[in-house]
């Protein structure tokens, strides 16, 4: 089978891992994709730190509209972020046939249902398993795994800088804009970080998860959100002395009125398991009623967990690039064929 050739938006931190990790591994990747895996163009605004990445192994522009517009592109790997630019580009691509990869949880929570929408009368598909909790293969747990429950709530600590302020707080006595910057420094936090620290991020997340999981249209706008910027060391501390850790947790929960969606700091008995999970690290708590409750557990952010599942979703799209539409059925919808008017709660 001819090799399926890739253009990247974006070569940052998740996308230097992505083209990395891409290149390590080809030769596993190209047999578990049964063809190989090509990066063929690049986009980025810095194009000699792209040069220096990709070392002359492909073409490298600065205007994405060029790579979106690339007839020998298949692909299109999203890792700018954000709302502008990065629809632009993706509706762009949807338009010219392109198959999207992407792990911009602020875009699909946003403007998923018309990414999806613009897909579906494309026939191309839409994968995003790194937009929620980084290297977990949580969107393919709801979507596939646990497709036999009916899902109950799902809590997870699924953003990673947020986890790691509080860790480095509690353990090292530091204070938050010195473990905010170390966070940014490593490559955990979103471009802008307001969204990290005031919950927004873990919202855009949960907000994905609950659209998978309950069969409704994405509904961020209705999340309730807090984020971490009013704790204080006392406040870690005292919950310590109580036996407590403090977590910022996405939540999306059935109720027989509807969902409840929300992002809050919560109070966690320390010897509960997602209470001892720590750093960049995320987990996430799916209650199913069939198989009961399960849990999901690994780096949420950073360069290569990330590229991790941006590749998955790369290898996904390979083998299913050349088979018939209803064998796309995954990545044709956030959940297909389960769409509900069921409300989110106001909180
Ligand atoms: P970075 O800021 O590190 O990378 C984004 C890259 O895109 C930068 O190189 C930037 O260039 C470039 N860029 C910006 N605007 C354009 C444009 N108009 N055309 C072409 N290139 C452009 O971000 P991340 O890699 O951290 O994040 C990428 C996406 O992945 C985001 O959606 C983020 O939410 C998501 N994500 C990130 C994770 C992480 O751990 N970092 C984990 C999971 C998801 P320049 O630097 O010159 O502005
Ligand atoms: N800024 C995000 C986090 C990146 O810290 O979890 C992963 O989505």
């Amino acid at each position: 089978m001819k090799s399926i050739k890739v253009g990247l938006l974006g070569i940052g931190t998740v996308g230097a891992g992505t083209f990395n990790v891409l290149k390590r591994n080809q030769e596993e990747i190209a047999r578990r994709a049964g063809r190989s895996i090509e990066i063929v163009m690049v986009a980025d605004l810095d194009v000699a730190r792209a040069k220096e990445v990709t070392g002359g192994t492909c073409e490298v522009v600065s205007d994405g509209n060029l790579v979106v517009a690339n007839p020998d592109v298949d692909v299109v790997i999203e890792l700018i972020g954000g709302y502008g630019v990065a629809k632009d580009l993706v509706l762009k691509a949807i338009a010219n046939g392109k198959h999207i990869v992407t792990a911009n949880k602020a875009l699909l929570a946003a403007h998923g249902d018309e990414i999806f929408k613009a897909a579906q009368e494309k026939s191309v598909m839409v994968a995003y398993e790194a937009a929620v909790a980084g290297g977990i293969p949580i969107i393919k747990a709801l979507r596939e795994g646990l497709t036999a429950n009916r899902i109950e709530w799902i809590a997870g600590i699924i953003n990673g800088t947020t986890n790691f302020i509080l860790s480095e707080m509690r353990d090292k006595g530091l204070d938050f804009d010195t473990v905010l910057k170390e966070a940014q420094r490593l490559g955990y936090a979103e471009a802008d970080p307001t969204f990290d620290i005031e919950g927004v991020d873990a919202a855009h997340k949960a907000t994905l998860m609950s659209a998978i999981a309950f069969g409704i249209p994405v509904q961020f706008d209705k999340a309730h959100i807090e984020g971490i910027t009013k704790l204080e060391a006392v406040d870690i501390r005292y919950a310590e002395q109580l036996g407590y850790r403090i977590k910022l947790l996405g939540i999306a929960k059935r109720t027989p009125k509807g969902i409840e969606l929300r992002v809050h700091p919560t109070l966690i008995p320390s010897k509960r398991l997602i209470a001892n999970v720590e750093g960049p690290m995320n987990a996430v708590l799916v209650q199913g009623d069939a198989v009961g409750a399960t849990l999901y557990y690994g780096k949420g952010a950073g360069s290569e967990p990330t590229a991790s599942a941006v590749i998955a979703d790369l290898v996904d799209i390979a083998r299913l690039a050349e088979a018939a539409p209803e064998h796309r059925v995954p990545y044709l919808a956030f959940q297909p064929n389960a769409m509900t008017d069921t409300p989110i709660l106001p909180i």
